[in-house]
């Protein structure tokens, strides 16, 4: 490590032209930053008062990257943690590698330390961290540092896609997906956007006591559907919690060409991170182009012959459409209905060929009782233990390691660098 006066100070300035009225917003990421001095912790959050950053979520919390590294042992980590450091060059990337190791994947590092040292800069960035910002430093220059990784021209689209179908009619698709938002939602502290692709009949404006529109407008704007739009169609449902809402009526039909849902859900990827969409039990060009098309395809399924014929063939057709992606995952619900005879989830899901990822129990009052009050299970009943299923299928469909603490990011030693390298 060498303490060489760089040429150049390794950030740039950026020009005051820069923050015009044009420029782009940055996502609803959620931003947790870990100061050491409090003038740091103060200058982090004057980068709020950037009309670009309006969307984020942000905290400032004690402690530098040991805080950050206590904190994410037993919690899951946000879109962007920014740390303060005041140790020596040599000293920090070996307290960044204590980070990474309880870091998920999707998440980025920003550094602010107090030295303006070039290689110290270069080793950081190869090893993962996405910036690394030298104090003193301006809000402007914090602003600068999260719009060139979310909001530049080029930056890749945050939002991962997880679409929930039910394997019969009334399996409970719609249901889990809503319950597993909820979990991202309040859990990972994540912005989660709802799409309710049942146009006729969806259920999520019930569910969570939304009015219903958003949905239909979006996507019969067309080209004309954008950013502004889509915010102003949104419903905010909870903290981190947003909808787009089917109308449920049946005024008109709602047949759609095979593309036609692709812009609205690209727009939805730039601004949230992310996007639930509840698929209707429907086989058309429309579904099986979303299917085909999504990060993440989760199957949900009631124990019996038909839900078992129908999973087997969604689940080939899926993976016959993307074989090189995220094969299918499995849900199993209303387990235990008295007097039903049922399939073993396990045999269930080897005939299926599909990751089971969850069980959850039928519980007529529990469910019934949310869905009439246009409630979550979990603001229904807070210690039911259905909650820790949602939460572990949120914590697979977004990618994250299923165990928390010491083991979390294990993985991520591995890897060349500390940090995964994103595009
Ligand atoms: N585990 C469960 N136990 C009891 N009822 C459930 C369960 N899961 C879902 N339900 C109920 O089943 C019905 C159908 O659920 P829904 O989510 O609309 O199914 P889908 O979207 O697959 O058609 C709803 O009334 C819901 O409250
Ligand atoms: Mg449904």
């Amino acid at each position: 490590m060498s303490f060489l006066t760089p040429e150049k100070p390794p950030q740039v300035e950026e020009p005051a032209a820069e923050i015009a009225s044009g420029a782009r917003l940055v996502p609803r990421i959620t931003i947790q930053a870990f100061c050491e001095h409090s003038q740091t912790a103060q200058l982090v959050e004057s980068a709020l008062h950037d009309r670009r950053m309006s969307k984020v979520a942000l905290t400032t919390h004690n402690g530098g990257i040991e805080g950050a590294v206590e904190t994410y042992k037993s919690n899951p980590t946000p879109n962007l943690i920014i740390v303060e450091t005041t140790l020596t060059p040599d000293a920090i990337p070996e307290s960044l590698a204590r980070l990474a190791e309880v870091c998920d994947a999707s998440t980025r590092v920003i550094v602010l330390g107090h030295v303006n040292d070039v290689l110290l800069y270069r080793e950081l960035i190869r090893s993962g961290i996405s910036e690394y910002v030298v104090l003193p430093a301006t809000s402007a220059e914090i602003v600068t540092a999260i719009t060139e990784l979310y909001a530049a021209e080029g930056a890749a689209p945050i939002g991962r896609t997880v679409g929930f179908i039910s394997a019969k009619g009334g399996a409970g698709s719609s249901t889990i997906a809503h319950n597993v938002s909820w979990a991202i939602a309040t859990g990972l502290r994540q912005d989660c956007l709802i799409v309710d692709m049942d146009l006729a009949f969806g259920t999520a404006g019930l569910n969570f006591n939304q009015p219903p529109h958003g949905l239909a407008d979006a996507v019969l704007a067309n080209q004309k559907v954008d950013q502004t739009m889509l915010d102003r169609l949104m419903s905010k449902a909870a903290n981190h919690i947003n909808l787009l809402t089917a109308p449920a009526t049946l005024d008109r039909t709602w047949d759609f060409e095979e593309r036609e849902f692709e812009q609205v859900i690209e727009i939805c990827q730039k601004s949230v991170p992310v996007i639930v969409l509840d698929i209707p039990h429907a086989w058309n060009a429309w579904t099986r182009q979303t299917l085909a098309s999504i990060d993440d395809v989760v199957i949900v399924a009631e124990p019996d012959l038909a839900n078992l014929r129908n999973a087997k063939n969604l689940a080939d057709a899926i993976k016959t459409l993307r074989p090189t992606d995220n094969a299918p995952k499995l849900v199993i619900n209303k387990q235990g209905v008295p007097r039903r005879p049922e399939i073993g989830a396990a045999e269930f899901a080897s005939s299926v060929e599909c990751s089971l990822i969850g069980q959850i129990g039928f519980d007529a009052a529990l469910f019934g009782t949310a869905a009439n009050n246009g409630q979550m299970i979990a603001e229904v009943s807070s210690g039911s233990k259905v909650i820790e299923t949602f939460s572990a299928i949120g914590m697979q469909v977004t990618g994250r390691q299923v165990t928390h603490g010491a083991s979390k990011g294990a993985s991520l030693l591995k890897l060349p660098s500390l940090f995964r390298k994103r595009a």
